[in-house]
């Protein structure tokens, strides 16, 4: 496993399962969950219940064609009437191929499991300094997100908390639609603040039923969910901290926006996963009930096709309707090519750190000592106490690869008793190492990074005394051990430092670019975000996610792009307060044309080794709210734009024609290039290319001047170089040609970026380049 399998909690597991439930299904005759994905429906929004069960009438009808009616109704588990049109069914592989050969059929695929990919971070984007709120601030300017909806598809609510207590909320949107289901839990009640929850178990339970009553409501058990809700909309709520670290006000980015929870994801024995079937579901739910924007911090295995990943076709249906789908990138950096999400319809986010650290310092026998982080709690007497390796510590029958990283059984007690062990990261969770240690017996653990992840340390709310210290720390440490004669260390009690440089940097875990389905489209789109978020929790789950540790807190910090993606769309819901009518296109043009690319030290992003980072992890960079309120320019784009895309990706018209149910034909040319998005990847390019976009003027009248940064080895030109604007919303077109300059260049990709500039606003937009296998150098 990567690195991301070390990040907050064990919904990373899942992957390992579903790889080994794609295996079983090569046996003929064994049955299968599956999605049969017809597109999109003819009927109108306004269709009567009776005529929803015509729909799923239709449904049974058209699988009773293959099965027989009967069995067909047995097979079916959900029934997509109201925007999604499909099914879902128990099937044999070889029915789902007959039926994957129909003509109304756009896809036939299992229901495979998703993974799961918060005080500080709002000061940190700009929205308020010292607990004051400027005028400037986009909060002010959005009047805190009001009356805005946001869904969230997760572990579900933990509804009693106080970031979604309704004191000061006015009536309920009329807008809205939506309902509270809360199934057996009769606990469970929304409010003016949590107006709609909704729960979908029947993909989870296709595959890991059935299941007791547990699984009927929308109550959130593992604290993801409510994490990630409450980061993009939760309350403002003083005094929110662990443990005393982290103390301040807890909000999301809209805090006066009106939340969803949407429950997919699911526990069992211990690990959780989040259904293809369940999403669709889900999201044909959230588009009748109304929301606005919906938060989607889950992903699958990169370079699944766009017709056979249940978010990004329920996504395509989201945006079509209107609705902004903010998703994560994965946690598995940092190897390229590891980022999902990528359709060009969802809005993809890496992570990045922000200027505040947790530092808990290792103090050696020898007086050395290493700035490292937790949030755990002190060591009982400030003395010093013997120091073993993981290594030193290893039980007779464990491998010393084991013993190394403090996998289960691995440490011996008669060794680790009363010690501070050094462990390393990698494979097992980092809080689960501290578990180990705990259980063998140790007083407190130095969790030491491996190469890979570098510089990056973590403060977790680790079960024993603890401090996370960079690979280099860590090789001085395991250094000291070997040496010295009877080895001691005394690590001093965690504190809350900010102000930290350089912030932000990219996580190692935030998964990059370029996208394997796709390479034409840059991905991630954005980092916020990401590293040590406080945000609220659940009461049934424990701030490790370890059944040992029996610690409950109502607010809990995590990291990943988890929690970068709720980020965004908490800042999506203030757009949308600001300007309802613009586009989920528009919207993720102003917020990623108007991020930096630099840190508080004025230096380019790094990542965690302290090397320049590339728009492969922070996409067009980090995101900047206030600016992105005034954008000045945007990069629109339409539905018709992302299904003349998909003709360019090879689909052909009729395939289309299923997915959307209205007229439509492939352009004779598409080049997937010409896409109107506001970044630019060019894959392949063996001697120039000319790209096409246009930009609408939403700010005022005026001029703007093109600046180009090439990439290495290339030259960028942009025709015309001055676009004039008389009239706000006014469009213009100008095209940008790259050319390989000198032979062998660009043999990686290389980057730059373009600027639109009035003066005031700076539309920037990078650019990757890859030379092809056949280079042509131009003249
Ligand atoms: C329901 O199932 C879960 C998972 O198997 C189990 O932990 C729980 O105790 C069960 N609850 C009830 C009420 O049976
Ligand atoms: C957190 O801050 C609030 C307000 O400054 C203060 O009243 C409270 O005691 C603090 N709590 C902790 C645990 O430090
Ligand atoms: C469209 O593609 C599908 C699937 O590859 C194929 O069966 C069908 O014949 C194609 N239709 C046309 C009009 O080319
Ligand atoms: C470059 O050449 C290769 C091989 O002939 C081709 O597959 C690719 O599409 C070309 N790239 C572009 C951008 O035209
Ligand atoms: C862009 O280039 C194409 C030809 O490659 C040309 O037809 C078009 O007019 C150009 N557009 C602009 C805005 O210069």
């Amino acid at each position: 496993m990567t690195m991301g399998a070390a990040i907050t909690n064990p919904f990373y597991l899942t992957c390992l399962i579903i790889l080994s439930l794609m295996q079983v299904t090569t046996i003929a005759g064994e049955k299968h969950s599956y999605v049969v994905y017809l597109g999109s429906h003819s009927h109108g929004p306004e269709i009567s219940s009776t005529d929803l069960d015509r729909v799923t009438e239709s449904h049974y009808e058209f699988l009773g064609t293959f099965l027989g009616s009967n069995k067909a109704k047995d097979a079916i588990f959900y029934s997509y009437t109201r925007h999604i049109n499909g099914f879902a069914a128990i099937l044999e592989e070889e029915e789902a191929a007959q039926i994957a050969n129909h003509p109304d059929v756009v896809s036939v695929f299992l229901n495979k499991a998703r993974k799961l990919h918060t005080t500080r971070s709002w000061e940190f984007l700009g929205l308020e300094n010292n607990g004051v709120i400027h005028p400037s601030s986009i909060w002010k300017k959005a009047r805190f997100g009001e009356d805005v909806i946001i869904g969230n598809l997760d572990t579900g609510v933990w509804p009693e908390s106080k970031s979604f207590s309704d004191e000061g909320f006015g009536p309920i949107p009329s807008k809205w639609n939506g309902i509270c289901v809360n199934g057996l839990d009769k606990s469970f009640r929304c409010n003016r603040k949590l107006i709609g929850a909704r729960y979908f178990n029947r993909g989870f339970a296709s595959v890991y039923g059935p299941l007791n009553s547990t699984y009927e409501s929308p109550r959130d058990d593992d604290g993801h969910g409510s994490h990630t809700l409450s980061t993009a909309a939760g309350n403002f709520v003083p005094g929110a901290n662990v443990l005393g670290y982290a103390n301040g006000t807890a909000k999301g980015g809209s805090p006066k926006a009106r939340v969803v929870a949407y429950k997919v994801c699911w526990l069992y024995k211990g690990e959780g996963s989040c259904f293809d079937a369940d999403v669709l579901a889900a999201v044909d739910a959230a588009i009748f009930d109304g929301v606005d924007v919906l938060s989607t911090s889950l992903g699958g295995s990169p370079g699944t096709p766009f017709f056979e990943d249940g978010i990004a076709i329920a996504s395509f249906h989201a945006a079509k309707h209107g609705i902004s789908v903010v998703c994560s990138a994965g946690n598995s950096g940092p190897l390229a090519g590891t980022v999902a999400n990528v359709a060009p319809w969802q809005f993809t986010i890496g992570a990045s750190t922000m200027d505040r650290e947790f530092p808990a310092y290792v103090v050696l026998g020898n007086k050395m000592q290493f700035k490292g982080q937790s949030l755990s709690k002190a060591l009982p007497n400030k003395l010093f106490y013997p120091l073993i390796s993981s290594k030193g510590a290893k039980a007779v029958h464990a491998t010393i690869e084991d013993a190394e990283r403090c996998k289960p059984n691995s440490l011996d007690p008669r060794k680790v008793k009363g010690k501070i062990i050094l462990c390393l990261r990698g494979d097992n969770g980092r809080v689960d190492k501290g578990n180990q240690a705990l259980i063998a017996g140790a007083v407190a653990m130095i969790l030491a990074n491996d190469k890979e992840s570098a510089n990056e340390i973590i403060a977790d709310p680790h079960v024993l005394p603890a401090s996370h210290i960079t690979y280099s720390e860590g090789l001085a440490v395991a250094r000291y051990i070997r040496t010295a004669k009877s080895p001691v260390a005394y690590i001093t009690p965690p504190t809350t430092q900010l102000g930290v440089k350089p912030a932000p940097f990219m996580a190692a875990f935030s998964s990059q670019g370029p996208s394997s389905v796709a390479p034409e489209i840059l991905k991630p789109d954005i980092t916020a975000p990401g590293v040590s978020i406080l945000a609220a929790y659940s009461l049934e789950a424990s701030p490790t996610n370890e059944n040992e540790d029996k610690r409950r807190f109502p607010y809990n910090i995590l990291s990943g792009t988890s929690m970068s993606c709720p980020h965004v769309a908490g800042i999506v819901g203030l757009l949308k307060s600001i300007y309802p009518n613009w586009s989920p296109a528009a919207i993720r043009s102003a917020i990623m044309t108007t991020a930096r690319m630099r840190d508080n030290r004025r230096h380019p992003v790094t990542d965690a080794s302290g090397l320049k980072a590339t728009p492969f992890s922070y996409g067009s960079g980090h995101v900047r709210p206030n600016r992105a309120a005034d954008p000045g320019l945007v990069y629109d784009l339409t539905v018709k734009d992302y299904l003349n895309f998909l003709c360019g990706l090879g689909y052909n018209s009729s395939q289309i024609k299923s997915f959307t149910k209205e007229p439509y034909t492939c352009p004779k040319h598409t080049a997937l290039a010409n896409l109107n998005y506001p970044s630019f990847s060019v894959p392949n390019l063996n001697s120039t290319i000319t790209v096409t976009r246009t930009v609408k003027n939403v700010g005022s009248p005026g001029s703007y001047r093109a600046r180009v940064v090439s990439p290495l080895g290339t030259s960028v030109i942009v025709e015309p170089k001055y676009l004039k604007f008389d009239k706000v919303g006014e469009e213009k077109s100008f095209n940008l040609t790259v050319k390989l300059r000198q032979k062998d260049a660009a043999r990686d990709y290389v980057f730059g970026h373009l600027t639109w500039t009035d003066g005031k606003h700076h539309v920037k937009s990078p650019i990757a380049v890859k030379a092809g296998s056949t280079q042509v150098i131009a003249s």
